[in-house]
């Protein structure tokens, strides 16, 4: 094997080892079974009006983290976007998260913060959080019922495919509530898009001598170079890819949530005035529709007459499909411990990133954890 170090998986998580591998002399082999690098915050430009679409997803950046914040300036600049979501509930747009201008709106009123947080505590009294059986007493005991049942009960419903009161209350700790009429989405110190797009951030990532990108490579796939059998015990492994599917599912397949994807070019400048619009009732099939353009208004080569829009739907993935958000049942737990377990007989693999653990991770967390991994366990071998 002509390399130091396997990376299975050019994610954040794979990209920000290879690189620091890289940097310290390492020779490494990046292998990918996409035919491009950057996992899931993979972008590309919409072919007939150059809109850059984020392909597996909306993907904003923000992190509080310095050292992260660091990193990732090495590669890019970022523009000054702040994220913003609305919704679009019975035929009336709201700002989200629920804001003092939400409940204002939606109770057609002009309370101040305080008369707005006596009137919510009055209405969550209905169920006590602590003591809640289902998603629904949950929700209701964190924003009372006419806000539970205007922005999170069909909503959540149409993203799980499941009755609210059939979903448990540890899947919401909390439902963001402000009472101010700030509207950002993210609360970090940090917070922007790539000037260039991602995947130039990505491939700047990956430009190093050192760094051998290969795409089209599944690491199960025994006729292919660099797949399990060929490299395990031969090389160091970084393995971002999932932690069952590693292990040939012995121990169970691990729930995952998946989203399906509907692009469409439409023959006007402006659809929704905004990225993100968020459809919580039941007479809409879809989640949310992203309009790609409001990411970037800074960019003047959009063209004036058309626009990206893409709709998103939620349902649970079946094998083949692509994995997105962990479900997370009790038997998921279980499998993952004994996962886990099994990694310990690994000798030098690594399991990261979000498929490696099994955990939603943000960019900025699966960078971060990079960076502890390769600091903490490789860097020193
Ligand atoms: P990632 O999934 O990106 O990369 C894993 C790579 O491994 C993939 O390229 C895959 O092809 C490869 N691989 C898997 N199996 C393999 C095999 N057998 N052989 C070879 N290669 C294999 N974060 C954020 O900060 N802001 C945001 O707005 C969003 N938005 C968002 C939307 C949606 C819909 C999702 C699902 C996720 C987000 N994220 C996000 C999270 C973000 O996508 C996440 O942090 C990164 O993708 C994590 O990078 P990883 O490298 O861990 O995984």
């Amino acid at each position: 094997m002509n390399c130091d170090l396997l990376v299975v998986g050019s994610g954040f998580f794979g990209l920000t080892i290879a690189e620091r591998a890289a940097e310290s002399g390492r020779k490494v082999t990046v292998i990918d079974r996409r035919p491009h690098i950057g996992g899931n915050a993979y972008s590309e430009a919409e072919p007939e009006t150059g809109i850059e679409v984020h392909k597996y997803g909306a993907h904003l950046f923000h992190t509080s983290n310095p050292s992260v914040w660091e990193y990732v300036n090495r590669f890019t600049t970022f523009t000054n976007y702040v994220h913003k979501v609305y919704t679009t509930h019975n035929g009336v747009v709201y700002p989200m998260p629920v804001n003092l201008g939400t409940i204002n709106q939606f109770f057609q009123a002009a309370y101040s913060p305080n008369e707005a947080r006596e009137l919510i505590a009055e209405q969550a009294g209905e169920f006590n959080a602590k003591e809640a059986k289902n998603f629904v007493e949950k929700g209701i005991a964190l924003v009372g019922r006419p806000l539970y049942e205007a922005f999170f009960r069909d909503y959540t419903a149409k993203q799980w495919q499941t009755d609210p009161a059939d979903l448990p209350a540890s899947i919401v700790s909390r439902l963001p509530v402000r009472y101010t009429y700030d509207n950002r989405y993210f609360n970090d110190t940090w917070e922007g898009l790539p000037t260039d797009g991602y995947t130039v951030w990505l491939e700047r990532m990956a430009d190093h001598p050192n760094i051998d990108v290969k795409l089209d490579i599944d690491f199960f796939d025994e006729s292919q170079p660099f797949n399990k059998r060929a490299t395990v015990g031969h090389v160091p492994i970084v393995y971002t890819g999932p932690v069952d599917r590693y292990f040939d599912y012995s121990e169970g397949e691990l729930s995952w949530r998946t989203l399906d994807f509907e692009q469409e070019v439409l023959p006007v400048g402006d659809f929704q005035g905004t990225p993100v619009m968020n459809y919580p009732d039941t007479d809409v099939p879809y989640t949310r529709i992203h309009e790609f353009r409001h990411f970037h208004p800074e960019r003047d080569s959009y063209p004036s007459d058309k626009t990206v829009i893409m709709r998103e739907f939620s349902r649970f993935a079946e094998r083949g499909d692509e994995p997105y958000y962990p479900v997370n049942t009790a038997a998921d737990r279980d499998g993952l411990l004994k996962y886990r377990e099994l990694q310990g007989g690994e000798k030098d693999v690594y399991f990261g990133g979000r498929l490696g653990t099994y955990q939603y991770l943000d960019m900025h967390m699966a960078i971060g954890s990079a960076l502890s991994m390769w600091n903490n366990k490789l860097a020193a071998q």
